[in-house]
């Protein structure tokens, strides 16, 4: 008989797996990734198992000696992972009764790949949640230091991408950290239901020895054991919920990405971009290109297409572990990456942006940001809103005739259009007193940018962790 001894579950086969379905079927390429969290899981079933006496101490002994020998070995490079053992777990679960011999063999009791799969990846996405958090959080701290030091630069807000009205830099920064609290609620949320224990599922309808699921879930730091088996083993939704809060998340980024490549352009010239954080052309020997901001803007595609390639992954699945779920890990992995790469990026270029103030200034000069002050002035002199739209209509009108902004044209020109005009007026017209007197909660007024920052600061302060 032809049987391939070499697998650990092999036995029920009369022929070998055939060559090429080894390697298809195989996922330790890129499931090894998660061997830390599969032995912390290991340790915790087995400790289990001890606790109530499936295992003796001198058996549970042995395997958390042999398991933490063969971590050592992989941390160290030089743990031979095999093709054979197809995937993480049976590299593994093979190594450690190759070490230790019969107990090695008692370490899977009660316990399944299915249940042993969700765990990891819980426990894996937990601990990069967690550096994630992190990162963004360093990231935070730079967009609010960079504000804080712009809290009076006045630069064009835009809608439409035309000038509307004038804005402090500051003001248009933190609504980037906005952006980012929300992320950072999101992934924190995400956790939640992420981290519950699904151990002592087995394949799919539990096991029949006397396990105690709240202790592993308790040894590993999870919240509860998971409610019910059959949802325990083929449950990916933690999976699509931090894809989904990823895709965001570099959607965002991809937005900052956007403004800081046009920022950066001959044509806005707002900011520099530290030359570190560039690169030139090979032919053209002028350019200085916004790789970094121009490569995280293309990355968000990738992530969001890893969200879809889950919601597809799953979609069709019925209960309760299918292998198709192997597949869940490579768009995990490298959502997973690109989010570290994205925002460590990030975090160490905002620090050395430099916001070319008098380029913002005169931009906002030009367009007739304080139009909509001027109309509010007339309003504030007794007119209703649509009539003094209409006369700063035909203010502007003057203005785009004879090259001026409002605030260049002189009293009399401006009392030709209405009478309630006074002196006084050129006070709103300026770019910094339109700004000042949007100093309500959440406005653009240095001083409201100012309170921004303060409140911020203390968000992140009481900010906890998972
Ligand atoms: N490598 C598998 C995966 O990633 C582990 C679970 C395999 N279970 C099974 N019944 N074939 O999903």
């Amino acid at each position: 008989m032809n049987v391939n001894t070499q697998k650990l579950s092999s036995a029920r086969f009369a022929e070998a797996t055939d060559a090429f379905v080894e390697i298809f079927t195989a996922s330790v390429d890129f499931d090894k990734r998660m061997a830390q969290q599969d032995i912390q899981g290991s340790i915790a079933h087995a400790t289990m198992l001890c606790h109530v006496g499936v295992l003796t101490q001198a058996e549970l002994a042995l395997i958390v000696d042999g398991l933490t020998q063969i971590r050592g070995e992989i941390e160290r490079g030089e743990f031979e992972w095999s093709i054979q053992q197809e995937d993480v777990h049976m590299n593994i679960e093979a190594k450690l009764t190759d070490l230790i011999g019969m107990a090695g063999k008692k370490l899977h009791t009660g316990r399944s790949r299915n249940d042993q799969v969700a765990t990891d990846i819980r426990l894996y996405l937990r601990d990069e949640i967690t550096s994630i958090l992190a990162e963004l959080k360093r990231l935070q701290l730079a967009i609010l230091t960079l504000a804080d030091a712009h809290t009076d630069t006045i630069m064009p807000g835009f809608t439409h991408l035309q000038v509307a009205q004038p804005i402090t830099f500051g003001h248009h920064l933190m609504a980037w950290f906005e952006m980012l609290c929300r992320d950072s609620e999101r992934l924190r949320d995400c956790t939640k239901r992420l981290n519950v224990s699904p151990l002592g599922a087995a394949a799919l309808a539990g096991t029949s020895y006397p396990i105690d699921r709240h202790l592993s879930a308790q040894l590993l730091g999870f919240s509860r054991p998971t409610h019910n088996s059959l949802d325990s083993v083929s449950d990916r939704d933690f999976a699509i919920e931090f894809t989904a809060s990823a895709s965001i998340l570099m959607m965002h980024l991809s937005r900052f990405s956007e403004e800081l490549i046009l920022w950066a352009s001959a044509q806005f010239d707002f900011i520099d971009i530290p030359d570190a954080f560039c690169t030139g052309s090979s032919i053209m020997p002028q350019k200085k290109n916004p790789d970094v901001p121009e490569l995280v803007r293309g990355k968000s595609g990738r992530v969001t297409g890893h969200l879809m390639s889950l919601l597809m992954l799953m979609k069709s699945q019925p209960l309760a572990y299918n292998k198709d779920n192997q597949e869940d890990k490579e768009p995990i992995f490298d959502t997973v990456d690109t989010l570290h790469h994205c925002l460590r990026a990030y975090a160490d270029m905002v620090p050395h942006l430099t916001a070319k103030k008098d380029n913002m200034y005169r931009a906002a000069k030009q367009g007739f940001a304080t139009a909509t002050d001027l109309a509010d002035y007339l309003v504030r002199k007794g007119l209703a809103f649509r009539d003094a739209h209409e006369i700063v209509g035909l203010a502007v009108r003057l203005g785009v005739e004879t090259k001026r902004d409002l605030s260049e044209l002189s009293l009399s020109e401006l009392q030709g259009f209405s009478a309630l005009i006074g002196e006084e007026v050129f006070d709103i017209l300026s770019l910094e007193g339109s700004v000042a007197s949007r100093s309500h909660i959440g406005a653009t007024a240095p001083s409201a940018v100012k309170a921004a920052i303060a409140h911020a600061r203390q968000q992140l302060i009481e900010e906890t962790f998972v």
